[in-house]
């Protein structure tokens, strides 16, 4: 479900006409629409409304601050893996007791401020990683609560790069070690034992592997609250995917019922840490087509055209990295008539497109697009190659947007460089 639908053969969202904001804000933008992501949480914690939860907003998926705020003011916490991301979150007002840190590589000054903020706990993925933790808060004279975030070895069946649960991908700790592991944290005097993490990946559209990896994780549970240790917080990660075109994903209700089920009867608060169920279908990625070209097509037959549009592989890298599918969609009435064509952006490498071989409406320069599902891991994945200014962002509720991240400029690029001194003295042009 989502508020991007077409009203007099114009695409709103909600009820702002995205032709509106491309011309006051530009393009390429990104526009959110602020009832639906109100609405995917909602649906999702009431979907655990039967065991007691606590949702984390995986923001790596979208670290704009309103879209934080827009959870957490819906009572959410948020899941975190840097002291960016740390740092993000505490300034969007998102409570440090409810902020869970995970992932492979955190740094000292990270952990001693994830500890000084409070959070809720380290989901801690290596022994070395328990020992570092264990130091910090020593010398700090406070107690690190942690849960060790176990690989289960169960297959999520999605993109490789996105797999996290198999026990060749490098997060977490094999089971059988992470008993051992438990056993040494509950004598070390800095740490307090208080969860079980796992998280085996994302975009999945089976319940099967979560039915899996939760009933290893039950065991792990059951285990550690017969040696005595109190057990509080079952994290089960993110990974719930979306319909990008026909994928079939559980609705949460499926999703949390499969899972809810496995930790019936424990005395246990669970964390979810969704992120792209709850942004990816509530964004859009807004383009105009600055050129059209036709080529022979490769196939022989008829022509193919290039739609060279103005966002690229910078603004939303899951095409060209993963070969991920978003629907493009035309912003205002679709031209008669349906054409085959590579949706490209400006940047100077072939893998650089948005679409390949996509059946769509002819296009002219000046029509707009919206890449549709592009709320999550679209901004927060983009850079600056080819010296482009990252797009700006757009929150549109009901009939007003703002713009909630203003488009950077050229300048704010290259402000950090300095001309070493050992290299001629030019004069340069004011940038
Ligand atoms: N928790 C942890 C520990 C994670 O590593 C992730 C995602 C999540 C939660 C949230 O997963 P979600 O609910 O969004 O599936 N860039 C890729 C996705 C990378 C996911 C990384 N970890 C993409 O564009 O598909």
């Amino acid at each position: 479900m989502h508020h991007f639908q077409v009203r007099n053969g114009e695409m709103h969202c909600e009820g702002v006409p995205l032709r509106r904001i491309a011309r006051d804000v530009g393009t390429p933008v990104y526009v959110y629409s602020h009832a639906t992501l109100a609405h995917h949480y909602r649906v999702f914690d009431e979907a655990f409304g039967g065991i007691p939860h606590i949702i984390c907003f995986s923001m790596k998926s979208n670290s704009n601050g309103s879209v934080i705020r827009t959870f957490t003011d819906l009572g959410s916490g948020v899941d975190i893996v840097s002291g960016g991301e740390l740092a993000r979150a505490v300034a969007a007002g998102a409570p440090p007791g409810k902020i869970v840190y995970s992932g492979v590589g955190k740094k000292v000054p990270e952990i001693e401020e994830a500890l000084r903020r409070g959070i809720l706990m380290f989901n801690v993925e290596s022994r070395e990683e328990l020992e570092t933790i264990d130091a910090v808060a020593g010398r700090m004279r406070v107690r690190a609560p942690i849960a060790i975030r176990v690989n289960p070895d169960v297959d999520p069946k999605t993109h490789p790069y996105i797999s996290t649960g198999l026990k060749k991908n490098k997060f977490g700790i094999r089971i059988g070690q992470a008993m051992k592991d438990y056993e040494w944290a509950a004598g070390r005097r800095h740490i307090e034992v208080v969860g079980v993490d796992c998280h085996i990946g994302s975009q999945l559209t089976e319940v099967a592997p979560f039915v899996d990896a939760a009933a290893r994780v039950r065991r792990v549970v059951d285990g550690l609250l017969r040696k005595g240790m109190p057990i509080r917080f079952v994290d089960i990660g993110g990974g719930l995917g979306i319909r990008y075109s026909d994928e079939m994903p559980p609705d949460p209700g499926v999703y949390a019922a499969a899972v809810t089920e496995a930790f019936r009867g424990l005395p246990v608060t669970l964390v979810l840490e969704p992120g792209r169920v709850l942004v990816g279908n509530a964004g859009v990625l807004l383009t105009e087509v600055l050129y059209t070209k036709p080529i022979p097509s490769p196939a022989g037959r008829g022509k193919k055209h290039f739609f060279i549009v103005d966002a690229a592989m910078n603004d939303l890298a899951r095409p060209s990295l993963y070969g991920s599918y978003h629907a493009i969609l035309p912003v205002g009435k679709a031209r008669r008539g349906t054409v085959t064509a590579d949706v490209v952006g400006p940047i100077c490498e072939s893998g650089d497109f948005l679409a390949k071989d996509r059946a769509m409406p002819p296009c002219r320069g000046g029509d707009l697009l919206a890449v549709m599902s592009a709320g999550a891991y679209g901004f927060s994945m983009s850079s600056n190659y080819n010296t482009r200014p990252r797009a700006a962002e757009v929150m549109v509720s009901g009939t007003r947007f703002e713009v909630v991240r203003v488009r950077e400029t050229v300048r704010e690029l290259y402000r950090g460089e300095r001309f070493a001194s050992f290299l001629s003295r030019r004069r340069t042009g004011k940038g």
